[in-house]
């Protein structure tokens, strides 16, 4: 019985092992961890994405699904996108979007660097700034047909947002719209 404990105890601790290296590994690799939006910038998004009409809506690092999920309830009508190549990240929100029934939802173990955008209609992210100018260089050169791109908390570099909102929180938080194919520069 206690070599049964003894046992269990260490497939637990193994697997919580693997499930926080597996997340550092992926952090410390992509420059970001899984953190999800804050509730207020999910309804600032949201708002956001209200003003862009019918069509695809790409979340560039789905992360755990808090983004895709909500946003795929709200618009059962609208096709929704996730890339995420955290191994976890991915696995758990794809369990909930099966679990949910959610058939607008798709969620991609892919590099959202390497992906063709001419899907696109509304570019969604959560990253940081190196991601920020890699996102823009690629938007610039591909040519895609994107109409938008919302951004919690980090600018575009080279677009001027149409909108940003100011989170009610301690470090008054932007998040913006991007209309792309007009303000182009
Ligand atoms: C801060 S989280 C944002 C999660 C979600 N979008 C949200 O707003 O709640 C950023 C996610 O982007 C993912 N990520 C970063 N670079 C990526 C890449 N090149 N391809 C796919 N996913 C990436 C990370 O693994 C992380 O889960």
């Amino acid at each position: 019985m206690l070599t049964f404990d003894i046992f269990l105890t260490l497939f637990f601790a193994l697997i919580v092992s693997a499930v926080t290296v597996s997340i550092i590994y992926t952090t410390v690799s992509l420059g970001i961890s899984p953190m999800p939006s804050s509730n207020k910038a999910y309804l600032a998004m949201m708002q956001l994405a209200d003003e862009t009409g019918s069509g695809t809506i790409i979340d560039l690092g789905s992360g755990w699904g808090n983004f895709v999920i909500r946003i795929a309830k709200r618009y059962p009508h609208r096709q929704i996108i996730g890339y995420e190549l955290s191994y976890l990240p991915w696995l758990i929100s794809n369990l909930i979007k099966k679990f949910l029934g959610l058939k607008n939802l798709t969620l991609h173990r892919q590099n959202f660097y390497q992906i063709d955008l001419s899907s696109a209609s509304v570019l969604v992210c959560y990253l940081f700034p190196h991601a920020m100018a890699k996102i823009s260089d690629k938007l610039q050169q591909e040519q895609a047909g994107v109409d938008y791109l919302i951004s919690n908390n980090f600018a575009l570099p080279s677009f001027q947002a149409s909108k940003t909102i100011q989170l009610d929180d301690f470090y008054k938080s932007p998040v913006y719209l991007y209309k792309i194919a007009k303000i182009k520069t």
